[in-house]
């Protein structure tokens, strides 16, 4: 039997790679951003005319929140349109189609964890563009999954971890806002969960219909939850561990309000994602925050 054939977009972001490593039995599209600009919708129903993918997994995207603000045209294309054109596409060839969003879908106002049926919100282009994608996949295409979820980190690219990491070897104190709540989530730990979904289905139909079995929203993300300075404190209280010097104890590590960092985007100050549809869906077992980025810290490099 001839394996799948996947279209990874993005295979160079934090996801992508950590789906490239974890998806087994199948055989990955991965065209860099030279060979299919997401920016050009013409681009795209080429591209998938020549390679006539089994499934389509979307982790591209346009993730600079800020810059977002100044450059909403291209956040628009890459976020809206073209999960729109992919889901499309994906409804016309008959096959499924794998979309990530976020957190910032939301306003943060809400004292409890998100739930997929809450009402979406957001506070910036950023938020705006990643819901409008939602929907557009939604209208779309019936085979298809959108997994939301939160503060995404590996050993790769760019994110809060690796930011921290780098200014605990430089200063002698750090100042991290802690009035914003969420669940920091390892790329590993959501390939591993797409691994899961995906099951034993190994041909496009099967591929298919195991996702219009199931469509729809789902929050994907690691367990507990806790604030952008406690988790800066856990990673330079990790470090001696890692053979990384720093300067730094915790107790260098002072909490601030977000009003005393102000960023171009503003941000939700509830991140908090309700994973109990994926996990009773699917009988996923996701790890805690905690668990998942110790696991990562104690092989760094392979992480
Ligand atoms: N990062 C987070 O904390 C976070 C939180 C919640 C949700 N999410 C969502 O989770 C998903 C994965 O995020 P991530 O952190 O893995 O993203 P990432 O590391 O920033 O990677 C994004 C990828 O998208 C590609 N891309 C951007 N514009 C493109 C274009 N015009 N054409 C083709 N490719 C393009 C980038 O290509 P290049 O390699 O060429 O730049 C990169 O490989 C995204 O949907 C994101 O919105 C992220």
């Amino acid at each position: 039997m001839s394996r799948p054939r996947v279209l990874l977009t993005g295979a160079a972001g934090q996801v992508g790679q950590a789906l490239a490593r974890r998806l087994d039995g199948v055989d990955l599209i991965t065209p860099a951003r030279t060979e299919l600009d997401l920016g050009d919708p013409a681009a795209i129903v080429r591209y998938l005319h020549q390679t006539r993918p089994d499934l389509i997994i979307n982790p591209a995207a346009y993730t600079d929140v800020d810059k977002a603000e100044s450059h909403s045209e291209a956040a628009m294309a890459i976020n809206a349109l073209a999960p729109r054109v992919l889901a499309r596409l994906a409804q016309d060839h008959g096959i499924g189609l794998i979309h990530f969003s976020t957190d910032y879908v939301f306003d943060g106002a809400r004292p409890e964890p998100y739930v997929e049926t809450d009402a979406t919100a957001p506070l910036n282009v950023y938020g705006r563009s990643k819901r409008d994608g939602e929907v557009a996949v939604l209208e779309e295409c019936e085979a298809a999954w959108i997994l939301r979820t939160s503060w995404i980190y590996s050993a790769h690219g760019s994110n809060f971890l690796k930011t921290v990491l780098r200014l605990a070897q430089q200063r002698k104190q750090l100042n991290i806002v802690a009035d914003q709540w969420g669940a920091p989530t390892w790329a590993r730990t959501i390939a591993d969960a797409v691994a899961h979904m995906l099951g034993h289905a190994h041909e496009r139909t099967a591929l298919t219909s195991r996702i219009r079995q199931t469509r729809g929203l789902y929050h994907l993300t690691a367990g507990g939850a806790t604030n952008w300075h406690d988790y800066a404190c856990h990673i330079v209280r990790a470090m001696p561990a890692m053979g990384l010097q720093t300067p730094l104890t915790a107790a260098d590590v002072l909490p601030i309000p977000a009003a005393a960092y102000p960023t171009a985007a503003a941000r939700p100050r509830n991140s908090r994602l309700c994973t109990d549809k994926l996990t009773r869906t699917f009988g996923i077992s996701l790890p805690t925050w905690e668990q998942a980025l110790q696991e990562c810290l104690g092989d760094f490099d392979q992480a």
